[in-house]
């Protein structure tokens, strides 16, 4: 478990980082020299009683369900696909994108159905699993760490499951979304026992930010 005497936040390095550092900075949750670029993993607030780490986006939800960060910020998306048992407190709103199957336009097949037991590029081959199944449908699931848009323009696969947010990748390279999955925001998460044991801090940020949230 992290440090009874303080509070423990991952962030995730990315897309995130700004948004959640400068959203926590507003409810005075900050630390000298926290940067994404730092390449100090923990960086400490000895008077606010606050460490935070920086971890790969994928890695919040795991530090968290263990205790080793007593909260984080992370995409809901990441939090269906790491299937980690986190309580998710707060929606933050910022971080809005959606998760979609895309297809190059010039292979686009009529239907759904008739990209059955073809195979699917993916960072989230869970959630990616959950959606064909529902379907019905069956689908070979290759897990690439980045990139994703590569797969069906090299002939690795028939299609992708990747995240969209503004469309740019997609269209420089002539993808177009076939179905979308869910939609998803940053979510501000807690270990469950950290939250039993540190209610007030934890709570008091949850108010918080909520004010603050309600505020934009
Ligand atoms: C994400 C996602 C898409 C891109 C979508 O990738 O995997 O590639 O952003 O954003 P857009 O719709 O605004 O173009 P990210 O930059 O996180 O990198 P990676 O997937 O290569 O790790």
């Amino acid at each position: 478990m992290s440090d009874k005497n303080f509070l423990t936040i991952a962030l995730p390095k990315g897309k995130l980082f700004n948004l959640s550092a400068e959203l926590l900075g507003k409810i005075g949750c900050t630390a000298d020299g926290l940067s994404e670029k730092s390449r100090k993993l923990i960086i400490t607030n000895e008077a606010a009683r606050l460490k935070f780490i920086i971890t790969k986006t994928a890695d919040v939800p795991t530090y968290v369900e263990y205790g080793a960060a007593d909260i984080g910020i992370i995409g809901k998306d990441v939090i269906l696909e790491s299937g980690k048992d986190v309580y998710e407190l707060l929606d933050l709103g910022f971080g809005r994108c959606r998760l979609m199957m895309a297809v190059p336009q010039n292979k686009k097949r009529a239907r759904l159905e008739d990209y059955d037991h073809t195979r699917v590029a993916t960072k989230f081959p869970r959630i990616a699993e959950n959606f064909f199944a529902a379907q019905g449908m069956q689908m070979e699931y290759i897990k690439l760490n980045g990139s994703i848009e590569l797969g069906p323009l090299i002939g690795l696969s028939e299609s992708i499951v990747d995240i969209v947010e503004t469309g740019t990748t997609l269209r420089e390279n002539n993808l177009i979304e076939l179905v979308t999955i869910m939609d998803a925001t940053a979510r501000l998460i807690a270990n469950r026992v950290s939250y039993k044991l540190k209610f007030e801090r934890i709570n008091f940020i949850v108010d918080a930010l909520s004010k603050q949230l309600n505020r934009a």
